[in-house]
């Protein structure tokens, strides 16, 4: 017998909607968690996935990326890239597997709300294959450092980071509660689907595909590759939706879970793919700088598909543009001063080449973040190895749980943005960071930041040692320079008396 071709069959298997006759609508779908914001269904039921799978295909294909990245695994298992890789492009793998692998896991359940709760059947369709997508992250992300393990005990902390209240992970959990964890159907769609994936992930994995290849890390390159042509399928749930609510009236809707989540995603790529592209990367290996990935990636892409939807540009969009050229250089330097309190070594990158890289990407970085650089150098050489520790915690923002920083240099001009609500005074590094506090603050005012539990007592003794201790960070855990503080010597003006 004669099969049809896929898209005879297609628009017909997938029309899974009914008229329920046992329970009302709202009762089959919760308007709180399908989120619909009172279109109706037939609106929904117009939703035009723009990629078109079929489980058969689906599994076919799934199952030849899996084969081919666990083959490259097996294939290079004695290749002792582990032994002679750089210090840096170490530090690179566990930074991500903590951040990114368990994340993987919780988008699962993001996808799974979709599927169940959308009132649009297309879109349950396509979020069902992204719920086994994320499941196939996780999986990957824990199995591949986990032969690691046995060799550096920071590579545990792949599957660690995310239950520790280590405080990038206070950061990055905030972040993915809020977008992923605790918004309805319609909401998640744009917020982790259209703002974080379309244009975010695509480039910490295509970004970071590029530098392993470079490093000789195939065995990285192929695994974050085929992660990737998952991200770039289920990244497409939430076009769609946005054109169904702009084509409802409800482009304003639209529009804020827009713009809080992708100002949201960029604090957190700021402390997470920026050091790692322009610090930790090795100089040889770099591909672009942070600030040309994110112009190419995010202004360029994104914006086009952001103004092809009918959508705006986010309100910030001048202040984002400026803040490519500072932030994550502080990032970076608040990760490096406080390294004991991170599961990897933090790559310091400013030796004398490698500084005038920075300069000749960022203009005017060594009259600014080149002078605080200038005298922990100084301190290392000279034995004060003190001075280049932290006494205290960082002033941190009640939204992205990061230090609150400015530019160091001439023009220096560190500046808070607090409110008042409800007889609590918050903090916030940025404009944007308190502006997303302000459309939701009752989802936001009773977290408590690092710093906040510090104060209230939570974290004993009161120092170093307790912190640690709070934070999960166990001996052969701790963080500390990548190299060795052996970058420094090259600065030395007298060669040292051995
Ligand atoms: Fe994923
Ligand atoms: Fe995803």
């Amino acid at each position: 017998m004669a099969l049809l071709s896929r898209l005879d069959w297609y628009d017909i298997a997938r029309s899974t909607n009914w008229t329920p006759k046992h329970v009302t609508e709202d009762e089959l779908f919760p308007p709180e968690l399908s989120g619909s914001l009172g279109i109706p269904i037939q609106a929904w039921e117009q939703y035009d996935e723009p990629y078109k799978t079929t489980y058969p295909e689906y599994v076919k294909i799934q199952r030849e990326k899996d084969a081919g990245a666990y083959s490259v695994k097996a294939a290079l298992e004695r290749n002792k890239l582990f032994e002679h890789a750089d210090p840096g492009w170490l530090s690179t793998l566990k930074f991500h597997y903590g951040a990114i692998a368990l994340g993987e896991y919780a988008a699962s359940t993001a996808e799974a709300r979709m599927m169940r709760f959308s009132k649009a059947p297309g879109m349950r369709n396509m979020a069902s294959f992204g719920m086994m997508d994320e499941i196939r992250h996780a999986q990957l992300q824990l199995y591949f450092p986990h032969e690691h393990c046995a060799k550096n005990r920071q590579f545990d902390w792949a599957h660690k980071a995310y239950h520790s209240n280590d405080w990038a992970m206070i950061a990055a959990r905030h972040f993915f509660d809020d977008m992923m964890m605790t918004h309805d159907a319609i909401g998640t769609s744009i917020m982790l689907t259209f703002a974080f994936e379309t244009g975010f992930t695509n480039m910490q994995f295509l970004g970071l595909a590029a530098d392993a290849a470079e490093a000789g890390d195939y065995t990285f390159s192929s695994l974050i590759s085929s992660i990737q042509t998952d991200e770039s399928r289920h990244a497409q749930i939430g076009g769609p939706v946005i054109d169904i609510l702009v084509k409802n009236g409800r482009k304003e809707e639209a529009q804020r879970r827009l713009d809080v989540a992708f100002w949201r995603s960029w604090r957190l790529f700021s402390i997470l793919t920026g050091p790692i592209m322009d610090y930790y990367t090795p100089l040889e290996h770099r591909k672009l700088s942070f600030k040309e990935f994110m112009l190419e990636w995010i202004v360029v892409q994104f914006e086009r598909a952001i103004l092809d939807l009918g959508l705006d540009k986010p309100w910030y969009w001048d202040s984002f543009m400026r803040d490519l050229d500072q932030t994550h250089h502080g990032m970076h330097m608040g990760v490096w001063f406080w390294r004991p309190t991170v599961w990897w070594m933090p790559r310091a990158g400013v030796s004398p080449e490698e500084r005038e890289w920075l300069e000749a990407k960022y203009p005017g970085w060594s009259k600014t973040w080149g002078r605080p650089w200038d005298v922990i150098t100084e301190n290392i050489l000279a034995g004060r190895m003190n001075l280049t520790y932290p006494e205290t915690l960082p002033v941190v923002c009640n939204m992205c749980n990061l230090p609150i920083l400015s530019v160091p240099g001439d023009g220096w001009s560190v500046k808070d943005f607090p409110l008042e609500h409800e007889g609590r005074t918050y903090h916030f590094c940025t404009e944007g960071d308190r502006w997303c506090f302000q459309q939701e603050p009752d989802r936001y005012k009773g977290h408590l930041t690092l710093v906040d539990r510090f104060l209230a007592g939570m974290i004993q003794p009161a120092n170093l040692e307790g912190a640690l201790k709070y934070m999960g960070l166990a001996p052969g855990e701790i963080g500390d320079d990548a190299l060795n503080y052996k970058w420094a010597e090259a600065f030395r003006k007298e060669p040292k008396v051995a």
